[in-house]
């Protein structure tokens, strides 16, 4: 090796080391980075299919909405006297402006699709039994947010569809049993649907639903972190171990307890 080769060598190395700087200094101080690195390099059964990306598909789709909605958030007046001007702006002059609604608007079904093909994956893989329920019942909060998220947003163009649209949600809302006509009238801001409505499904749409969206999603993450992703139900390894601890102890008539059956290994 020639001295070129090894000053070259050397410069490489501080080039990494200084690059390195700052993300060891996280890490020192919040365990952060090896967090994010075993979340992205854990091991999961080796046959899992491609319907298992539907999750990360649907997580894909919030963050461009997330991402779209902040852009929208710049240029909307959630007023009655300038919602609509302000959309008609954000379509036709701002640059970029009608992609960004685009994606926004045409986002939101994706997203929403992506939720029930998830979930269709997730119940027709018997992923939802245990030790998964109570991920499948935050699954469920997450659709039931989704959906609001839907709703509320499609009030804030301002026109005559978003304006009648509303108008029947809001009423079918009223004609709910017991808390229906009080929660229709939260909706509303008043007897009329107006100013305040528009106020309240814009904070709804743009604070409210997302922090939960977040704060559920991260739950939902964590959990299936914890216990583990699933074989498919053809998997050979899950379903015919050529060795199987537990399929032994049920012949011999002993109960396992529950806690110690194995939730990591996936089924
Ligand atoms: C914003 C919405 C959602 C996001 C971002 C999300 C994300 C994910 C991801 C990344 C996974 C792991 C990979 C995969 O199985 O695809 C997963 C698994 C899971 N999800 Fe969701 N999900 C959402 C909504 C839902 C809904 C609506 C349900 C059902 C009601 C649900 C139930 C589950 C269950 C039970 C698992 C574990 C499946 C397994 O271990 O095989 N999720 N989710």
């Amino acid at each position: 090796m020639g001295a070129p080769y090894r000053r070259r060598h050397a410069r490489r190395r501080q080039a990494e080391a200084a690059m390195l700087a700052p993300v060891n200094w996280v890490e020192e101080r919040s365990g952060l980075v090896g967090g994010i690195r075993y979340f992205l390099f854990r091991n999961v059964p080796s046959d899992i299919s491609w319907a298992q990306t539907l999750g990360s598909a649907a997580l894909t789709a919030f963050i461009v909405q997330a991402v779209t909605g902040v852009i929208l958030a710049m240029y909307y007046k959630p007023d009655p006297d300038k919602a609509y001007e302000s959309i008609q702006f954000i379509t036709n002059e701002l640059t970029w402006g009608w992609l960004v609604r685009g994606m926004h608007r045409w986002g939101a079904s994706v997203f929403i699709i992506l939720l029930f093909l998830h979930m269709g994956r997730v119940f027709l893989f018997g992923a939802y039994k245990y030790p998964r329920e109570l991920n499948w019942l935050i699954g469920v909060g997450l659709l039931a947010l989704g959906m609001l998220e839907g709703f509320t947003g499609y009030l804030l163009p301002w026109d005559q569809t978003s304006y009648w649209a509303t108008v029947v949600g809001i009423n079918i809302q009223a004609s709910g049993p017991f808390v229906g006509p009080f929660l229709a009238n939260v909706l509303r801001g008043g007897a009329e649907i107006g100013s305040e409505t528009l106020a309240r499904f814009y904070a709804i749409h743009m604070l409210l639903i997302p922090g939960g969206l977040i704060g559920l999603i991260g739950l939902h993450l964590y959990l299936v972190m914890r216990l583990g992703v699933t074989s498919p139900p053809w998997s050979r390894k899950a379903a015919g171990r050529k060795r199987d601890p537990e399929a032994e102890t049920r012949r011999q008539g002993l109960v396992e307890p529950r806690s110690r059956r194995g939730w990591r290994s996936g089924r």
